[in-house]
């Protein structure tokens, strides 16, 4: 897929949900994210957003989001304030989200926000001049991953129309999932849904599917589904979002990827998983062919670099 890179303009935007982007704006940004490859190396060096602060705020736990984020904002010659745990934040003295918004807003050119409760990005941006990005809120979007997750199946795939790709694992709680469910339809993907009875996608997302013109099918039955599969986009069942501890315990284990399951796939499947991973994915899988999440979690520099060079103004 190679497109055009006609200049667009996202200087000021806020990145809260995939479904605020055209296909154009997206196919944009995967392209400029292609240029940020060598950049996100190190291999060559640029200074778009010397002198810019990005406010990095993470209510929830985070590995792979919050350091590239960091590394795409040093990459780029920016610097980085904010917390990875609120405890050490006024929220303990009662602070509102809406104040602890107001004054990353003060103090950076940029927020980037992690929270446990759905929609929280899209209210910080209401308090916020700057431009917000949601690196996830709560069992609703996680519009950056959904990025980096399209351009990593471009990148392997070369194509997304007509795919057959698989969402598994936890697709109630999940908001990866909900994010890419959405964008694959809009590529013209061919869905498949695998999960627990218990953790089914959610009417809502599915319906989004719908009226993109997707029709997804929904199975328990993973054997079944992975014999002409071209991606098997794997998530952990998400423990924190359980009511109920019991409930969970029914659940997790249910499906394992190793590599007898993988005899059964088209040689070139490549199994994707947004990270991290619990007991869904044994490790055997890492050295095969098909195990792409670990560049995948890379992919997340380069992508997050364009989009923060694109929403503070910097271009390349
Ligand atoms: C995911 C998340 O936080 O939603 N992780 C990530 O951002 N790469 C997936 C998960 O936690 O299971």
């Amino acid at each position: 897929m190679q497109y055009f890179l006609i200049p667009m303009n996202f200087e000021g935007r806020d990145i809260i949900s995939i479904k605020d982007f055209s296909k154009k704006e997206i196919n944009y940004i995967l392209e400029y994210s292609k240029e940020m490859v060598d950049y996100a190396k190190g291999k060559k060096q640029n200074n778009l957003l010397k002198g810019k602060v990005l406010s990095s705020l993470f209510f929830e736990p985070s590995t792979r989001t919050r350091l590239s984020f960091n590394s795409a904002m040093n990459r780029l010659g920016g610097r980085i304030i904010g917390f990875s745990d609120p405890s050490g934040t006024s929220q303990k003295k009662g602070e509102s989200l809406a104040d602890t918004v107001r004054m990353a807003d003060a103090y950076s050119d940029a927020i980037v926000i992690r929270h446990p409760h759905e929609g929280a990005a899209r209210l910080a941006a209401e308090f916020a001049e700057v431009p917000v990005l949601n690196a996830g809120d709560g069992a609703g979007r996680h519009p950056t991953q959904c990025l980096l997750d399209l351009f990593t199946i471009i990148t392997e795939k070369k194509k997304i129309k007509n795919k057959k790709i698989i969402l598994l694992g936890d697709l109630k709680y999940g908001r990866t999932v909900h994010s890419i469910a959405y964008a694959l339809s809009l590529y013209g993907a061919e869905l498949t849904f695998v999960s627990p009875s218990s953790l089914k996608m959610p009417n809502e997302v599915i319906n989004e599917c719908r009226e993109l013109g997707s029709e997804p099918t929904s199975t328990a039955n993973l054997e079944k589904a992975i014999k002409d599969a071209d991606v098997l986009y794997v998530t952990r069942i998400q423990k924190e979002r359980f009511p109920d501890a019991e409930e969970y315990n029914r659940v997790v284990g249910t499906y394992k990827i190793d590599n007898s399951l993988l005899e059964r796939a088209k040689k070139d499947l490549v199994v994707m998983h947004p990270l991290p991973r619990t007991t869904e994915i044994d490790s055997e899988v890492d050295s095969t062919h098909h195990a792409v999440y670990f560049k995948q979690a890379f992919n997340g520099v380069p992508v997050r670099m364009a989009l923060l060079s694109l929403v503070m103004g910097g271009k390349l």
